[in-house]
C-alpha cells in the first residue's frame, strides 16, 4: 500500500452516518454522541465516555448507524449497532468494509477488500457529563474494542513478512464534559492499541508488537439544541513504517476531522464530516499538541472531585436576557400550559396549585438568574420529596422547558446559561432510579 493511500485515508474523510433509537429516550438531545466508525458512541472517529442511545436510569435503548467515508482513492463502509443500559453500560458491533480502489495495484492486488468486524464494550465509571454543569467533574468510561480483520489476498503478506496479527483489543479511557453554560462539549480519550489503520492493516509488526498509548482529541460546539460543530483528532501508532516495503512505504497518518452532527430528532442523527489530515498531518506536532490537550482535559476535569454550590450569579444580565420580571412571567405561562399539554409531565403537575406553583417559579427562576428576588419556602428536596423522579422525567422538564424557552424567543446562549445553573439540582430532585 502506497503512502498516498494511508495519507487519503486520513485525508479525505466525508462521512454520512445515520442512527435510530426505538426504546428508552430519556437523555437530552445529541447528549449521547453519534456513533464512532468502530461502533461505540463517540464522534465519528473516536469513543467518548457516554453511552449510545437515549436511554437512562433502568431504561435499555438501541442505536444502529450507517457510515460511508468516500475519497478519490478509496472508499470505507461501515455498520453497526449498539445497546445501551441506562446510561451506565453499552455494548456495540461494528462492520467495515475497506475498498482499496488501484492502490494495490503495485502489489497485484486491484480492488482488494479488507473487512473488519468489531465487538465493543464500554462501562461509564462515574460522573455525568451534561448535568453536573457546577462542577468541572467529566463522566469517565473505559471500554474495550475487539477487532478481527478479514485482508483478504493480502493477510499472507500482513501476517508473513509484515509481521502483523489479524485481531486485536484496543483498550481505551475517556473523559466527556459537557460546558453547558458555553455549550462546548470536550471528550479526551487515551487509547492503547496495537491497530495498524484502525486494525484494517492488522495488528502490531515485526519491529513493533507492544500496545501504545494514544490521546485522541474532540471538541463540539453546540449551535442549537440539534446542531454541534466540531473537531477530531486521533493519533496512530505508525507500527508499519519500517517494513520490509521499504521506510515510509506505509506510513501511518494520524486522522482528524471537522463535522456537522444534526439531530431533527431523537430517532435519527445525521453527521457530515470531512478528513482534514492534509492540512493538519504533521504527526509529532499533532501528536505532541494533542498530547498537551488530553492532559489539559483530563487534568482540568479531573482536579475537582468535590461539588462546588451552584454558581453564584455575578450580574442581572442573564436576568435580563429572559426580559426581566415580566419575561419570566410570560415564560411560565407559557411553560406551565405546556407541562399541563405533556403526557410525560401531566400526571405530575395535574394536581399541583398551578397559580401558586408559578408564582414560586418565577421567584426561583429571577434569584437563580440573578434578579433581585429571594425565594422563601421547601428546598428542592422537600418540595419534590415522595414525587418518584427519574431522570428522564427530569430530562423531559428540561425539553418542555427548553420548548418554552424559545418560544419565547430567549435566546438559545441565555437558555444554557439558565440550564447550567438548574441542571445540579438533579442531586435533590430526582430520587427514583
Ligand atoms: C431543575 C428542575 C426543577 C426545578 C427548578 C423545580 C422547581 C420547583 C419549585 C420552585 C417548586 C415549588 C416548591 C414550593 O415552593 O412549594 C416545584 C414544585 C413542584 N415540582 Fe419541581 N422543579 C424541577 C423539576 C421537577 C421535575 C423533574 C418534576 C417532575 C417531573 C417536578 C415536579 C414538581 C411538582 C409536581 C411540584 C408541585 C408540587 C405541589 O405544589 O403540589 N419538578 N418545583
Amino acid at each position: 500500500m502506497s503512502p498516498r493511500t494511508s495519507l487519503a485515508l486520513a485525508a479525505a474523510l466525508l462521512a454520512g452516518s445515520a442512527s435510530a433509537s426505538p426504546f428508552g429516550n430519556g437523555k437530552l438531545l445529541l447528549t449521547g454522541g453519534v456513533s464512532s466508525i468502530d461502533g461505540a458512541a463517540g464522534g465519528g472517529l473516536t469513543p467518548w465516555a457516554v453511552t449510545g442511545s437515549y436511554a437512562t436510569g433502568a431504561q435499555m435503548g438501541a442505536t444502529a448507524f450507517a457510515t460511508r467515508v468516500r475519497s478519490q482513492d478509496y472508499g470505507l463502509s461501515a455498520a453497526g449497532a449498539a445497546v445501551g443500559f441506562g446510561d451506565r453500560a453499552e455494548l456495540s458491533i461494528a462492520r467495515q468494509d475497506f475498498d482499496t480502489g488501484d492502490n494495490l495495484a503495485p502489489l497485484g492486488l486491484p480492488g482488494l477488500r479488507l473487512k473488519m468486524n468489531v465487538l465493543g464494550a464500554k462501562l461509564r465509571l462515574a460522573g455525568d457529563a451534561v448535568l453536573d454543569s457546577d462542577s468541572p467533574m467529566p463522566q469517565l468510561a473505559v471500554g474495550l474494542l475487539h477487532k478481527r480483520t478479514d485482508a483478504g489476498a493480502l493477510e499472507p503478506t500482513l501476517t508473513g513478512p509484515l509481521g502483523a496479527r489479524t485481531s486485536g483489543t484496543d483498550v481505551y479511557f475517556s473523559a466527556t464534559k459537557l460546558f453547558l453554560a458555553q455549550g462546548v462539549l470536550v471528550n479526551g480519550t487515551l487509547r492503547a492499541t496495537k491497530a495498524n489503520q484502525g486494525g484494517l492493516l492488522g495488528f502490531g509488526s515485526v519491529s513493533r508488537s507492544s500496545y501504545r498509548l494514544q490521546p485522541e482529541v474532540s471538541v463540539a460546539w453546540l449551535l442549537r439544541r440539534d446542531l454541534a460543530v466540531g473537531a477530531e483528532y486521533r493519533a496512530k501508532p505508525d507500527n508499519l513504517n519500517d517494513s520490509v516495503l521499504g521506510a515510509g512505504a506505509l506510513k501511518e497518518d494520524d486522522w482528524a476531522d471537522v463535522f456537522v452532527a444534526w439531530a431533527p430528532n431523537k430517532h435519527l442523527s445525521l453527521t457530515l464530516a470531512v478528513g482534514t489530515a492534509r492540512l493538519l498531518n504533521r504527526s509529532p506536532t499533532m501528536k505532541r499538541l494533542a498530547r498537551t490537550a488530553l492532559a489539559l482535559v483530563t487534568a482540568g476535569l479531573l482536579a475537582a472531585g468535590t461539588h462546588a454550590q451552584p454558581a453564584a450569579a455575578a450580574d442581572d444580565s442573564l436576568y435580563r436576557a429572559f426580559g426581566a420580571q415580566p419575561g419570566l412571567v410570560r415564560l411560565m405561562d407559557d411553560f406551565m400550559a405546556r407541562l399541563l399539554a405533556d403526557a410525560r409531565m401531566r400526571p405530575f403537575f395535574k394536581d399541583a396549585d398551578q397559580a401558586a406553583l408559578k408564582k414560586q417559579l418565577v421567584l426561583q427562576f429571577c434569584e437563580v438568574s440573578g434578579g433581585p428576588c429571594r425565594r422563601d419556602g421547601p428546598t428542592m428536596k422537600e418540595a419534590h420529596d415522595g414525587m418518584d423522579i427519574t431522570r428522564a422525567d427530569f430530562n423531559a422538564l428540561v425539553e418542555v422547558l427548553q420548548d418554552a424557552m424559545d418560544a419565547q424567543g430567549v435566546p438559545f446562549g441565555a437558555q444554557n446559561r439558565l440550564l447550567a445553573r438548574l441542571a445540579p439540582m438533579h442531586r435533590d430532585i430526582v430520587n427514583t432510579p
